[in-house]
């Protein structure tokens, strides 16, 4: 069955969000770089890298079901953040409204009766529950942390160890 074309409209504007995520995380790289913090920074850049993955496994789902993906522009993201805590509440609070929209897809994929997709969101479901269950444990150690150097190297040298795992093919 082709894709409907409000599923295929829904996963075009996702697209859009996901290389928006992409963007802000390349953002919040460069802010850990100019602060000198190089885990940090390397575990925006993987979660860039995990970003552009998700828009690219969007892409193919519309390819291969007769849809077509349209790039739209991108909107800037925030380039300053106070503190590194402040940087994560903002990755747990993005990554809140990500999974809000992949469930109204869902939701609409659900109407359209469109079955493939709803099962290839899945997949974004469950990435979705880890994804904001990773920003909120970094958000929890950065409050115990309290900007302490310390304890904000030791965080560092954690999150240097970061590498980038490919989402697997359906
Ligand atoms: Fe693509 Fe961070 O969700």
């Amino acid at each position: 069955m082709a894709i409907p074309k409000k599923v295929e409209e829904a996963i075009n504007k996702q697209i859009n969000a996901e290389l928006y995520s992409a963007y802000l995380y390349l953002s919040m790289q460069a802010y850990f770089d100019s602060i000198n913090l190089a885990g940090f920074a390397n575990w925006m850049r993987i979660q860039a890298m995990e970003e552009f993955s998700h828009a690219d496994k969007f892409y193919h789902h519309l390819a291969e079901r007769g849809g077509r993906a349209v790039m739209e522009a991108i909107e800037k993201p925030e380039t300053e953040w106070k503190s590194p805590l402040a940087a994560f509440e903002s990755v747990y609070e993005h990554e809140q409204k990500v999974t809000a929209l992949i469930n109204e897809i869902a939701d609409i994929a659900d109407k359209e009766k469109d079955r493939a997709s709803l099962g290839m969101l899945q997949w974004f479901i469950d990435e979705q529950v880890e994804e904001e269950a990773s920003a909120d444990s970094l958000v929890q150690k950065l409050k115990l942390a309290k900007d302490t150097p310390g304890a904000i190297f030791m965080i560092d040298k954690e999150l240097a160890a970061r590498v980038f795992a490919p989402p697997a093919k359906e």
